[in-house]
């Protein structure tokens, strides 16, 4: 049931002044899951996330610490690719916007929107935030006493020629094309969840006015960012520039900046999903769109604004130094569990590292995807782990291991005892389906959730079915016959599980189905080397890619080894 239409999905594009942190990464892993299921579910898909290179912050923290800002810029867009790395997220471009490639596009866009003098030349007078690199409002600067909303610090008043884009003209298009997001009809976007949208139409009532593009070149201008096009005097307003990257991606059919190996990528316009958290909503669900009404430009598909996570019950702040740090992620991730450090010297081998997966499973499942916001707590991540990991899948598929070596070798029993269908089989029966349906909502959460359930549904089937008891009359054909058929059950039933979880735990899948030889990936060593078939195909019960009686299965070591909440990973 492969989907012709192409799937391409966005993170913003994270300020290079810092290092990243756990809302940049969890972001970045919602984006990652949804690409993932994009694959699974047979879609030709497109991931792009990258850097936001050109505010003013970033200048000067770069001449704070002794740096140009390409140089400060080069360090941090590193330190975000090698966190990315780190989280296993599987992006298809990771775009700069010091790259030649997207100045040179973002410049024309801009060109053409004064061209069509949807940007003009005029003056401002109003409150700036330089913390956040933004204008607020009368309204709003008044509502916080005319400090920065965000960091407290005081707002500056600046009056400036600036140019603007006639935002003002779209007003009644934007409302129209977020009226047909919601019927599903043609021309219309979708901002999600509701309660995020109910905010921009309330806001969008109050009327929209212009808003200024560009920011005047001082004297002590460092040559940074994008020049007003035929006007040296201003440079393109960073966040306008940033938005563009969305496009300057995939615009790659026209010299001089076309990279080769890229491929035409026309077929990527527009996105899918637009994914952010709601700090930036207004940007991508007025602005942008009515951009790219200006430009002529296709619409996205949806714009999602997760909210945001919080640190053991507190909102993370510079102030109060709090941010989960991706050197923490990583601390997780390098965590040898007591339990594992035992059960490696008993078998004589070298204990494993927890692996990023728990990592990315806790982001995932317990994330802010949705209206309210999450904690990321070290109790509850253990709690989480042992539950849905350790107890969950791991366990469940070292049973069904165990059992399948000790009562048939190692060798995946024949199930043709049984007539009836069995439960878990009509578990699986139309999941496809309800994969589709809840990713078509970005509903990630029930598409794992699935995952979940069939593993829960085998291990019911268990100890309803209680192999273990039939094992000891395995001697009686027909209890051997009834045994085979229900181990061969689970096995396959969790085969199809790890389908479904996949896109959250790719490495610990990717493991499972090398102890099982049953790989669905082209390269069963590299969990992102894609798949042989669509969902559809590879989850059908006793399908082309189903487990064969007679194939091998080795239990290998368990997925997840029990954790401790008093244990803490070191370093923490
Ligand atoms: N550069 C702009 C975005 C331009 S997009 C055209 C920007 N960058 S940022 O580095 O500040 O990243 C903001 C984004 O980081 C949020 O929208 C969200 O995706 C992520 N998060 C930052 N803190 C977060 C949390 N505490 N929780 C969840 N996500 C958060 O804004």
């Amino acid at each position: 049931m492969a989907h012709k239409k192409p799937y391409s999905i966005t993170t913003p594009i994270y300020y290079v002044n810092d290092r990243p942190h756990i809302g940049h990464c969890y972001t970045t892993v919602v984006a990652d899951v949804a690409a993932r299921f994009a694959r699974l579910l047979g879609r030709d898909t497109f991931f792009l996330t990258g850097t936001d290179e050109h505010a003013e912050k970033v200048v000067k923290t770069a001449i704070e610490r002794g740096h140009t800002p390409q140089e400060w810029a080069d360090i941090n867009a590193a330190e975000f690719v090698k966190a990315f790395k780190l989280m296993s997220i599987d992006y298809d471009d990771f775009m700069r916007t010091s790259e030649d490639r997207h100045k040179g596009r973002a410049s024309s866009y801009i060109k053409a929107l004064m061209d069509s003098r949807d940007i003009y030349l005029g003056d401002y007078k109003g409150w700036y935030d330089p913390s956040q690199e933004e204008y607020l409002t009368e309204t709003v600067a008044k509502e916080h006493d005319y400090t920065s909303p965000v960091t407290g610090k005081p707002l500056e008043e600046r009056s400036e020629k600036n140019y603007f884009f006639r935002l003002s003209k779209y007003e009644d298009r934007l409302h129209a094309a977020i009226d047909k997001g919601v019927k599903g009809e043609p021309g219309g976007y979708r901002i999600l969840p509701d309660a995020r949208k109910n905010e921009v139409l309330g806001r969008l009532k109050q009327g929209l006015n212009d808003v200024p593009v560009s920011r005047a070149v001082k004297e002590d201008d460092a040559d940074w960012g994008i020049l007003m096009p035929g006007d040296p005097t201003h440079r393109v307003y960073v966040w306008i520039e940033a938005l563009c990257n969305y496009l300057t991606a995939v615009d790659n059919t026209t010299e001089p900046n076309t990279t080769e190996t890229e491929g035409d990528r026309s077929k990527y316009w527009p996105a899918s999903v637009h994914v952010m958290a709601k700090d930036i909503l207004w940007f991508h669900a007025v602005i942008w769109p009515a951009m790219l009404m200006a430009l002529g430009r296709p619409l996205p598909g949806v714009v999602y604004a997760h909210a945001y996570f919080v640190a053991e019950g507190v909102k993370m702040s510079k102030s109060l130094g709090n941010f989960i740090e991706i050197d923490q992620l990583e601390a997780y991730a390098n965590w040898v569990v007591e339990a594992e450090r035992k059960q490696a010297d008993k078998e004589g081998r070298e204990p494993r590292p927890m692996g990023i997966d728990p990592v990315r499973w806790y982001l995932a499942t317990q994330g802010p995807l949705g209206a309210n916001d999450a904690d990321f707590a070290h109790t509850k991540f253990v709690e989480v782990y042992n539950a849905d990991l350790a107890n969950g899948i791991g366990n469940c598929a070292s049973r069904v291991g165990n059992m399948i070596e000790k009562y048939f070798g190692g060798e995946v029993p024949d199930y043709s005892g049984t007539e009836q269908v069995s439960t878990p089989q009509k578990v699986c029966t139309g999941i496809t389906n309800d994969v589709l349906e809840g990713f078509e909502r970005f509903d990630l959460g029930i598409c794992t959730q699935i995952g979940v359930m069939l593993v829960n549904a085998v291990d019911g089937y268990i100890n309803e079915t209680r192999p273990f008891s039939l094992a000891k009359q395995i001697d009686d054909t027909r209890v051997r016959e009834e045994l085979s058929s229900v181990l061969y059950n689970c096995a396959e039933a969790v085969r199809i599980a790890s389908l479904l979880l996949y896109p959250v735990l790719p490495n610990k899948m990717a493991e499972l189905w090398r102890h099982w030889h049953c790989s669905p990936l082209h390269d069963p060593d590299d969990p992102n080397s894609g798949f042989k078939a669509p969902l559809a195909e590879l989850a059908q019960w006793g399908g082309e890619y189903s487990l064969k009686p007679g194939q091998k299965i080795d239990k290998g070591a368990a997925l997840f080894m029990r954790a401790s909440a008093e244990e803490t990973p070191p370093g923490m």
